[in-house]
């Protein structure tokens, strides 16, 4: 049976039996700050399930998208090392708010088992909570489950939460009963294997039923409900690895295609042993992915975008055990909306800008990848070579500080060869790099003097108007890997206001230097590069040079939608949004602002919204100079970071958006294509991050 078919016909089942079909929630919950992401089916009931919110229906079913990678419900660091662990799985649910209790949901639970999924009834054993003679009589007599296959477990008191469900450290919670089924002796882990005893993969939990009886309050008392609830969850990658025979949820048809196309890329084949560790990894995290981001989460340096960050990076991390060393995960998004979108559809839509936020989160974490590896392999044979265990919390910062790893990724990467990390450590340097920290500014060593190639004023900008220009050399100076010129005039712009500086060539007789940067250095614009033929001192006469358009263009659409954003996010936030740093590239821009709560999904969504909006109606920016005072008169927006001369150069945009601006930009925002958010954050107090992407045409980065 095919996990579409599971899903559809326990619903139906349920449908049957008197309960409405709800939707599944988003996994990112909209009105519930206890939890990071939604972890059950019943977090969408749960005001019904306590009995404090009426519904015009007392029982319910749903199939229900759910992540589990933080707080009380965590199974990130399981995935990949066993068969049925999931950051990302659905979850089939019954629910019944004051409506039928305990006989009434093991016996659905068991009809739906053992009658319309057909299972083998000697194969199912029963979990119930130490003391609960309710639903063991109710297995026991009126189902006929044989004494020896019903197991008692858990003892809250002695703190052993095993069959006492809660949803976190609040809310819904009471006893469970489980229906586990035997995977056959072959699955075993040896003597002690055993329900409750071992964790391996031999008794697979299906279904839980758990009955909602108490509320829990901060303090962790017990509040009994006046009406008893249930609320039951079933694991669809289970059952359906049950129901299509294989021992593994990933060899079920909800993973397969993502593995096969993993085995493409990688040109390696997948194995459920150990070796397939990555691949199940991997295939894991990339559907957590895509729902998580599908559903609104951006990656990000805190809360909900940190999760989300880790289990990119931890599938970056098996990505290069696979040696892909260029991004590939952000292929995979794919096959999972291939799978997924049928159930749902919201998927399809957010398919390109899916793949496009995890392939820039690749790149980026990609950069310093190799080299974290080198520097954690180096750490690891210090360690060893003196005998201990525990890799210092200072190496783990470095780690996670200079090269991007989070913290569980080095635990994690400790853990495989038998060590542990220094967690006190890493956390005291965590805090001493707040105390110290400082903007670091960009610094550029004059190492080398100039050589004066030509008399006459220099670093003329003439790059708003051209982008090719006659030049003669002014000064240079030479370093063993880049050349450095000063030109009469330029084209190139030199990087200033968070705008990248331009890259090009410069071209003369016998002579080729290809620009890789430009920058200011004190009056003068500095033209970095590569020698590629020639000798510049013999150097006579002029040179043509060139900007690299394509890469101005990109970075002008980034520019303009920078402002459009700044304007936007006053509008949406308050007037009290002032840019405070930004950095505008050809793939990319950011802009970091005074704001000071983190932005929710609804207004990054109005956000985005918004700025494409204004996009889409093609407003005019125009430039203009005047002076400092009378741009202060118009209420023009300037950067309080920046210095300003007497006269300036306005930009602006229709009555959007008038700012103070040296930088390059398009003639109208419909040349900015599209806009689309890719992170939010927070970088110290009070000021928060936005990284976005413009997209000229829709790329096809799904591969
Ligand atoms: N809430 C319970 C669980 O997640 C049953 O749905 O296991």
């Amino acid at each position: 049976m095919k996990a579409d078919e599971i899903r559809e016909t326990f619903l139906a089942y349920f449908e049957n039996k008197g309960h409405r079909r709800v939707p599944s929630s988003p996994v990112i919950p909209q009105d519930d700050p206890t939890l990071l992401f939604t972890n059950a089916g019943m977090n969408q009931f749960k005001l019904a399930l306590l009995g404090k919110e009426k519904r015009d229906y007392s029982r319910a079913t749903s199939c229900q998208k759910c992540i589990r990678a933080s707080g009380k419900h965590n199974d990130l660091e399981e995935v990949g090392r066993t068969a049925r662990h999931h950051t990302f799985f659905e979850m089939l649910g019954n629910f019944s708010f004051g409506d039928y209790f305990k006989k009434e949901a093991i016996e659905y639970a068991w009809e739906f088992m053992t009658e319309v999924l057909r299972l083998p009834t000697q194969r199912l054993w029963i979990s119930v909570y130490k003391d609960d003679d309710q639903a063991y009589a109710i297995w026991n007599s009126r189902i006929g489950v044989p004494a020896e296959r019903i197991v008692r477990l858990g003892d809250v008191q002695q703190g052993d939460e095993e069959n006492f469900w809660s949803m976190g450290d609040t809310g819904p919670c009471g006893p469970c009963s489980e229906i586990l089924f035997d995977q056959g002796e072959e699955m075993s882990c040896g003597p002690h294997c055993g329900i409750g005893k071992c964790n391996c993969d031999r008794y697979l939990e299906l279904w839980n039923l758990v009955f909602v009886q108490f509320d829990r309050s901060p303090d962790g008392n017990l509040t009994p409900l006046p009406r008893p609830s249930i609320d039951t969850g079933m694991g669809l990658e289970r059952i359906a690895a049950v129901m299509q025979k294989v021992q593994s949820n990933f060899q079920t048809d909800l993973f397969r295609p993502i593995i096969a196309e993993m085995e493409e890329i990688v040109r390696r084949g997948y194995s459920s042993g150990p070796e397939g560790m990555p691949f199940r990894v991997i295939a894991d995290h990339v559907r957590a992915l895509t729902f998580a981001l599908a559903d609104g989460a951006l990656p990000s340096n805190e809360g909900r975008g940190y999760v989300i960050r880790r289990i990119l990076r931890r599938a970056c991390r098996f990505g290069r055990t696979l040696g892909m060393t260029e991004p590939f995960l952000y292929r995979l998004v794919g096959p999972v909306v291939d799978i997924m979108a049928r159930p749902y559809p919201e998927l399809k839509e957010k398919r390109e800008y899916v793949a496009l936020v995890i392939k820039t989160e690749e790149e980026r974490f990609g950069e310093t990848l190799d080299q974290g590896l080198e520097l954690f392999r180096k750490a690891v044979q210090v360690v060893q070579a003196s005998g201990q265990k525990t890799i210092p919390g200072r190496e783990a910062f470095r780690l996670y500080d200079t090269y991007g790893f989070p913290l569980d990724l080095t635990v994690d990467m400790a853990e495989e060869i038998g060590l542990q990390v220094d967690l006190e450590g890493f956390h005291e340097e965590m805090k001493l790099q707040k105390q110290r920290a400082k903007q670091a500014s960009r610094f550029r060593e004059e190492e080398n003097q100039w050589t004066i190639l030509s008399e006459g004023p220099h670093s003329r900008f003439i790059g708003y108007d051209h982008e090719r220009a006659t030049v003669v050399i002014r000064r240079m100076r030479m370093a063993t890997d880049y050349i450095d010129l000063v030109l009469d005039q330029t084209p190139f712009y030199a990087e200033a206001g968070g705008q990248v500086g331009d890259r090009g060539e410069l071209r003369g007789e016998g002579i080729e230097i290809e620009v890789t940067d430009t920058f200011r250095s004190a009056d003068a614009v500095v033209h970095r590069g590569k020698l590629l033929k020639g000798n510049i001192r013999e150097a006579k006469g002029s040179l043509t040079a060139q900007i690299d358009s394509q890469r101005r263009s990109a970075t002008a659409r980034n520019h303009t939608a920078t402002h459009l954003l700044q304007a936007v996010l006053r509008q949406v936030l308050g007037e009290h949004v002032r840019q405070s740093g930004s950095l505008v590239a050809p793939d990319r821009l950011r802009f970091d602002f005074t704001h000071f709560s983190p932005l929710s999904p609804k207004e990054l969504e109005r956000v985005e919204a918004s700025v494409n909006a204004k996009i889409r109606e093609d407003i005019p920016v125009s430039t203009f100079e005047t002076s400092l005072e009378e741009a202060r008169r118009m209420g023009a927006l300037a950067f309080f970071g920046e210095k300003y001369g007497e006269r300036v150069r306005l930009v602006k945009i229709g009555k959007e958006s008038l700012e103070l601006c040296g930088g390059t930009h398009v003639k109208a925002t419909g040349q900015i294509g599209q806009f689309r958010l890719v992170s939010e954050s927070g970088i110290s107090a009070g000021i928060r991050r936005i990284e976005a992407v413009t997209l000229f045409s829709t790329p096809r980065s799904t591969g």
